[in-house]
């Protein structure tokens, strides 16, 4: 039997963590397709990646861009059937999108509650409700969610972030028990503070602090979380699933 061929969409794929995860699984040799929402920053990134470099070789990486809204259902919705259409079934979904819109409860206003509940979290089930029909007929697939810690410990003025990256390993352990039995693993990981321009735009003072409780006393590289997609898409790791998979230097034990 011909093996399945791997076709992987990673949501926020421009962004710190994404574009390490899109080559991360492009070497594994996966076919890429880096999700946006913003157009001129997603062609200028396309042409970055084609110059980035490894081990002193030019590595040109062909990865895909789509656009799409992934927090409106209609919006994922033409953006999966053009990918299906001219690539074929995703099945390798990393729901990796996410915003902040930090500030105390008492402070914070609607807008800042629907953006991050609705980029962060109902984008998992516009995207994974969309592509796992497909997943079920090839009897394969991954889906991982990147998550955080902060949805593990809680974080001051991040009741938004904190309740939707919570609310991903929630359905992570459901959809797991659902797709069991299908050839579908689905799990979560949850990043510690990862030097991203998101973690950068932390006050600085508040942003040492926070370093400062990190036992390995460093913020993470976003490879060191792509290294845990590599893993988790992998064929040996088929008995891991429903789980979440810590990476955060030491900074939340539980
Ligand atoms: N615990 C308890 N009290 C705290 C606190 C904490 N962690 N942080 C601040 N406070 C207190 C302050 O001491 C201050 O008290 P007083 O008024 O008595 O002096 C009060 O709360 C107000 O604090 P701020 O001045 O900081 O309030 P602000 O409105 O100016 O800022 C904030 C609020 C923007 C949320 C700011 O506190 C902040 O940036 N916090 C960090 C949030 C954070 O970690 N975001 C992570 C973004 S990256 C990410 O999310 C990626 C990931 O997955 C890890």
């Amino acid at each position: 039997m011909e093996p399945i061929k791997k076709i992987a969409l990673i949501t926020g794929g421009i962004g710190g963590i994404g574009t390490a995860i899109c080559e991360r699984l492009y070497k594994d040799g996966c076919v890429v397709i880096a999700n946006y929402r913003d157009f001129t920053r997603a062609i200028k990134w396309r042409e970055q990646a084609k110059n980035w470099r490894q081990n002193h070789l030019r590595l040109g990486i062909d990865v895909k861009i789509v656009e799409g809204d992934v927090s409106d259902f209609r919006s994922t919705s033409t953006m999966i059937k053009q990918i299906q259409d001219e690539m074929g079934v995703v099945n390798i979904l990393v729901n990796n999108a996410g915003i902040t819109r930090d500030a105390p409860l008492y402070k914070m206003k609607p807008q800042q509650w629907y953006e991050v509940i609705n980029t962060n979290l109902h984008s998992v089930y516009n995207c994974t409700r969309l592509v796992i029909e497909g997943m079920i007929a090839q009897g394969w697939g991954r889906i991982i969610n990147i998550s955080s810690i902060n949805g593990q410990k809680g974080q001051f003025g991040q009741t938004n972030y904190s309740a939707a990256k919570a609310g991903m390993h929630g359905f992570t352990m459901a959809l797991a028990a659902e797709v069991a039995k299908k050839g579908i693993t689905v799990n979560t990981i949850s990043p510690g503070y990862i030097g991203t321009s998101m973690v950068m735009a932390v006050r600085e003072e508040i942003r040492n602090q926070i370093i400062s409780q990190i036992p390995i006393g460093r913020l993470g590289n976003p490879e060191e979380i792509a290294r845990v997609v590599s893993f988790l898409v992998s064929e040996e790791s088929s008995f891991i699933t429903g789980s979440n998979i810590s990476a955060n230097g030491g900074q939340f034990m539980g």
